[in-house]
């Protein structure tokens, strides 16, 4: 070993140490601001290079003040932990650098990438699923709504539209990536009919139908049907068979944003809830959110072969040089150069089996049910929808939810976040690190509840414009 790459690993141990070291002693930060971070860090890009040892010195610096998420103060957002197999996977594929676009640039990578894709599918119903990895459940969803676009509208990849209006349709309750989708691939925010939803947050089948009638005799193509598997806010699951039912006699394509809820599917005793999901025709999967995988580890599955080949193959000689199609992935992909996000996931589902995220999925219910319970039993407390999967929303009685928030960011006591649920807004704490136990969710309960204390009366009534065409 030469003497760069033994500095290498002494740097990646020394750093990682110091890291792990600041993150166990200080499992949350209170907020710096950016006029603060501007202050003591140098951010300014030089002219001339620096000493190795300096930069290694100012990466500590930045590291001792970034935002912990992998610990039991973070509840902010979808995802949470730190899976080590998976880490140590990710520090390896930086070291080897290989682009997953070809098996000649990547050799295993690719076999892994297909297995966990055959393996993801099998799960949710496919027989013989085709997909790839793409980077966050967005992109997910993208490159699922382009396969759509195309499977409506013949050729419009290679003419456009041709003054041709297209639809989508999804939830009101659904995630901005969807809307986005319709903007990137030439549908239009302004063609995506927002579907309302019922009580607990699930899009109506019957005003599905009644949107796609409508488009029909308007002589507008409807192009794609998204169910939700997991809304962002309340944790909701679109009825993915009932939906089916409205999409299949038309020929509309089906996808499900699985990204925040396709996890699920990986426990026997919650998988109901993505009941009909073999009746898809494209699922978005984020391996990043529930199974505990480092950013971004995300798959769009396609249940027919060739699908997404279709609308994404182009001619490149330099670059498919070798192998069939079905080992260079390039082919499927809306990227060229892509990192490698399936090692990561591969070696995590090495420890944990299918029994262990199973398992791990459960843990996650459990402690959901736990948060319910305190909620339910606090007078000071009132939950805001009945949570269908890992997500609570809730309100401190007459306290302001943001202003709750932001105070426990600022006091570094917790990170977690607020929606609006029904008109009004309300916490949201999220549970997706298994690695939490119960007592850690009361001690986050004690500070929401503490924190609330030192806060005006408020109403968290919000005026927040509908998404929903119809309600
Ligand atoms: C339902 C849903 N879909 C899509 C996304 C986007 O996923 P990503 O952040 O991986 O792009 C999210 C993110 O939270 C989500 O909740």
């Amino acid at each position: 070993m030469d003497l760069t790459a033994q500095q290498l690993l002494r740097d990646i141990e020394l750093l990682s140490r110091a890291f792990l070291e600041s993150e166990s002693d200080t499992p949350i930060l209170p907020r710096i601001s950016p006029e603060q971070l501007r202050e003591e860090i140098e951010f300014s890009i030089p002219e001339r290079g620096g000493d190795h040892d300096e930069v290694m010195r100012r990466l500590v610096d930045i590291f001792d003040r970034t935002p912990r998420t992998a610990t039991n103060r973070f509840f902010n957002q979808l995802f949470g932990g730190r899976d080590p197999s998976a880490t140590v996977a990710e520090v390896l594929s930086a070291l080897a650098n290989n682009s997953m676009y070809t098996f000649k640039a990547a050799g295993p990578h690719i076999l892994i990438e297909r297995e966990l894709i055959r393996h993801m599918g099998e799960m949710m119903g496919f027989a013989n699923a085709d997909g790839v990895f793409a980077p966050g459940g967005s992109l997910s969803n993208l490159t699922a709504a382009l396969v759509a676009r195309d499977h409506a509208l013949e050729g419009a990849g290679e003419r456009g539209l041709e003054g041709s209006t297209l639809a989508m349709y999804t939830s009101e309750e659904s995630h901005y990536s969807i809307p986005k989708a319709a903007a990137i691939i030439g549908i239009g925010r302004n063609n995506v009919r927002y579907i309302p939803a019922d009580e607990l947050g699930r899009m109506r089948p019957d005003a599905l139908a009644e949107a796609i009638e409508q488009d029909l005799s308007d002589g507008i193509i409807p192009a794609m049907v998204n169910a939700t598997a997991g809304t962002t806010v309340p944790g909701a699951f679109d009825p993915i068979r009932e939906i089916a039912d409205v999409t299949r006699p038309h020929g509309v394509w089906l996808h499900v944003d699985g990204a925040y809820g396709g996890s699920i599917v990986l426990s026997e005793n919650h998988r109901q809830l993505l009941d009909g999901s073999e009746l898809a025709d494209s699922i978005a999967w984020d391996a990043h959110k529930m199974m505990g995988v480092p950013l971004t580890c995300s798959v769009v599955l396609f249940r027919e072969r060739g699908r997404a080949a279709a609308s994404l193959s182009e001619h490149a000689e330099y670059l498919f040089q070798q192998d069939d199609d079905d080992l260079n992935p390039g082919t499927r992909s809306m990227q060229c150069g892509r990192r490698n996000d399936a090692i990561k996931l591969w070696a995590a589902w090495q420890r944990n089996g299918d029994e262990g995220y199973a398992a791990r999925i459960d843990h996650l219910f459990d402690l959901t049910a736990h948060a319910r319970a305190i909620v339910e039993n606090d007078e000071r407390l009132e939950l805001s929808c009945e949570p269908m999967s890992v997500n609570v929303c809730f309100e401190v009685r007459d306290k302001p939810s943001d202003l709750i928030c932001h105070r426990l960011d600022e006091s570094g006591r917790l990170k977690v976040g607020y929606g609006v649920v029904k008109g009004r807004r309300v916490i949201r704490i999220v549970f997706v690190n298994a690695d939490l136990t119960t007592a850690d969710v009361d001690q986050a309960f004690e500070a929401i509840l503490e924190t609330a204390e030192e806060m005006p009366k408020t109403n968290n009534a919000v005026e927040v414009a509908s998404r929903c065409a119809v309600c």
